[in-house]
């Protein structure tokens, strides 16, 4: 008897099907006139930064949009940064504005993601944003966890007259920009959700109850095996970088091996949710753009 193995989500196929659509819709807008425009801030060295701004201006290029990186040196002042994004927020060739976090430490992240405008806000990240998802009114979303939506679209779990009712989604993490921005679309999706985290009591159990488990905790292959019920869909949406010691690969917040075994569907790292999240970022410049020509 062959071994039971999880159906992959294949992230990089989904990312090409939706940035196909997303180029065409770009193609659309150019021959209005109106080039949709990303402007990318990266405030000093950090090299996982780097290697994701770079990913995103790439990206743009891609799908025929316009963009501008902003390399900053570490010791940008707040008030520096602060002016850049004012002058961003009125040029009009600009439609989304990012700032990639973490921002150094002597800048107030807070200030800085209240300072990029609403409408500008394709990161999702804007108190603004945050208040009309959590009303069900979305505008902006957060791209990583609007890209796993799409992949339960994509395995036909919601959209066309599916939805998780009845269903028990558990979000391990409870980060702005992923766990909480993730349990909210969940339950709009209808599920019963459950969000787990440091101080959650015999995580394994909770976790367990889950037809839908998606891991946000940034620690390598914490989920495992034991804690997923047979049949799940698992979305891993960690990125870690295990020490040389280990050798040096990235691996997600999943153990794939071992839940791959048991899972009904399981995101691979790399190639899962990284290039949806991308995607999700082209996604939301173009209805800025949009939102911009009306
Ligand atoms: N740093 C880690 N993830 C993200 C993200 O989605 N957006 C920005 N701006 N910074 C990040």
């Amino acid at each position: 008897m062959t071994a039971h193995t999880a159906i992959r989500i294949d992230g990089n196929a989904l990312a090409a099907k939706v940035r196909d659509r997303i180029a065409a819709d770009v193609t659309a807008l150019k021959s209005r006139g109106i080039t949709p425009g990303l402007a990318v801030v990266l405030v000093g060295e950090d090299p996982a930064s780097q290697v994701y701004v770079r990913n995103k201006v790439a990206a743009c290029a891609k799908v025929g949009m316009h963009s501008v990186m902003h390399r900053l040196p570490v010791s940008t002042t707040e008030a520096e940064l602060l002016a850049l994004i004012d002058a961003l927020n009125r040029d009009a060739t600009i439609h989304g504005i990012l700032v990639q976090l973490p921002v150094p430490k002597h800048i107030n992240e807070k200030r800085v993601l209240e300072a990029v405008a609403a409408a500008k806000d394709v990161d999702g990240f804007h108190a603004e944003n945050v208040g009309a998802l959590m009303i069900g009114e979305p505008r902006f979303v957060s791209c990583t966890p609007a890209g796993c939506m799409e992949m339960l679209k994509d395995i036909g779990l919601i959209g066309e007259g599916a939805d998780l009712r009845g269903k028990h989604a558990v979000v391990v993490g409870r980060s702005n920009i992923v766990g909480k921005p993730m349990a909210m679309l969940l339950l709009h999706a209808n599920a019963t959700v459950t969000i787990c985290h440091s101080g959650t009591k015999d995580l394994a159990a909770q976790c367990h109850q889950a037809d839908v488990l998606v891991a946000a905790v940034g620690r390598p292959r914490f989920i495992t095996a034991d804690m997923v019920k047979p049949g799940a869909v698992v979305i891993d949406v960690g990125i870690n970088r295990l020490p040389e010691s280990e050798g040096g690969k990235l691996v997600g917040d999943v153990d794939f091996d071992g839940v791959n075994q048991v899972a009904g569907y399981l995101t691979p790292v790399p190639g899962g949710v990284g290039p949806m999240t991308i995607t999700m970022l082209l996604q939301n410049t173009l209805v800025a753009a949009n939102l911009a020509a009306k």
